[in-house]
């Protein structure tokens, strides 16, 4: 794999996969394509945008005439497809975005690889395509695929695209998915930095409902490590789970980053629901153990403790973000949760 072609290569995961196969690779080359939406950042990959085996290409997966340009221009081995619309809330507020760029988008990426012959497509999904367990079990591969949120339905419709792209047209897909991610450069949206960042400016925490939803945390970097590997030792046709076997609900994990911070439970505020918020989510990951060689290597509190040091010494990456277009959101958002 000596050409990728990277989607999304701004967003968090992607810029951490970069940085990642440059720092493993010397041979490698990356073009990395991304539309610059508003979790788009050019600063997440600053230090190597001079890097001779790194290229930006600033454009939209669901633009076909410029995707199959872009793929008949250069000889690219692999396309490995972030580029998505990531967030749940603003899936609820208006799914159009995520239908435009996680169903389209990934179509016309997939027929664009098709017409070139790429050696690996690799669809970078998520657990909630499985939707939500109760108290008990884990997602397998074989759990049979129950989204409920408008982001979760279209990455879930993404990957049936790329299934059926590998039962028909032979092309040579994998896909993985995980479950929540934390780490450096994610956008302070998602639950760990904006909770971070809030209580970093004693803010309140707004935690959905009761609090006692669960995710399973995993460090990015296992997760690039398990798309590495997928993409070197995987199986086309094959779906393979990844998670970091660190179950929490988000009361606990709130709790947690309020005394790494030495803030007051008071900053704590119960406000309305998400619609159809998973009640809890947590993977078997035996398959890319077995097959893959991969386990998550990242112990929760290390990785935790090291991405709470990265958002204290980024605060300028984090108020340039919390200061522009994304504070007029946020506001809106936590009034409306407080007032329903
Ligand atoms: P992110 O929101 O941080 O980044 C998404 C990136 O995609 C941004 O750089 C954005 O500019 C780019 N993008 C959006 N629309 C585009 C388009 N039409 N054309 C080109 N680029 C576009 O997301 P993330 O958290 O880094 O997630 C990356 C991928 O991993 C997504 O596909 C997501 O579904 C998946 N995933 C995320 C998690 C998680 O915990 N964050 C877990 C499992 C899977
Ligand atoms: O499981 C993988 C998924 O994890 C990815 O596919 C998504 O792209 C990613 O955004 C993430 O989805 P979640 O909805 O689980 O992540 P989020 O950080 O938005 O929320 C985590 C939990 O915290 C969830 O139960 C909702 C809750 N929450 C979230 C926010 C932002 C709160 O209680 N308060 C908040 O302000």
């Amino acid at each position: 794999m000596r050409h990728i072609l990277v989607t999304g290569g701004c967003g968090f995961i992607g810029s951490n996969f970069i940085r990642y196969q440059l720092s493993e690779y010397s041979d490698i080359s990356i073009t990395n394509l991304d539309k610059l939406t508003y979790a788009g950042n050019l600063e997440n990959l600053k230090e190597i945008e001079s890097h001779s085996g790194y290229k930006f290409v600033k454009g939209d997966i669901a633009d076909s005439n410029f995707v199959n340009s872009l793929l008949e221009s250069t000889d690219f081995d692999a396309v490995i497809n972030f580029a998505a619309e990531s967030h749940v809330d603003r899936s609820i507020l208006d799914s159009g975005p995520f239908i435009q760029t996680n169903i389209v988008g990934t179509q016309i990426l997939l027929d664009a690889s098709r017409k070139q012959n790429i050696k690996r497509f690799v669809q970078v999904s998520t657990d909630e395509v499985y939707g939500s367990l109760g108290l008990e079990g884990l997602f397998t591969e074989e759990t049979p695929i129950a989204p409920n949120s408008p982001y979760s339905a279209s990455k879930a419709a993404a990957d049936l695209l790329v299934r059926s792209y590998y039962k028909t047209f032979d092309l040579p897909a994998i896909i993985t998915r995980c479950s929540n991610n934390y780490g450096p450069y994610q956008f302070p949206e998602k639950l760990i930095p904006l909770f971070i960042s809030n209580a970093m400016e004693d803010k309140d925490l707004p935690i959905y409902g009761a609090g006692t939803n669960v995710r399973d945390w995993i460090h990015v970097n296992d997760h690039c490590r398990g798309i590495d590997a997928a993409l070197r030792k995987g199986e086309v046709g094959q779906v393979y789970n990844f998670g970091g076997n660190t179950e929490m609900q988000n009361i606990e994990i709130t709790r947690v980053i309020l005394k790494l911070l030495k803030k007051p439970e008071s900053l704590i505020k119960y406000v309305t629901d998400r619609p159809g918020h998973d009640m809890r989510y947590a993977i078997d990951c035996s398959k890319a153990e077995s097959e893959l060689g991969w386990k998550p290597e990242t112990e929760f509190q290390s990785g935790l403790d090291a991405t709470l040091k990265w958002y204290q010494e980024n605060l300028d990456w984090v108020n340039r973000i919390r200061s522009g277009k994304y504070l007029q959101y946020y506001d809106q958002q936590y009034g409306n949760r407080l007032n329903t």
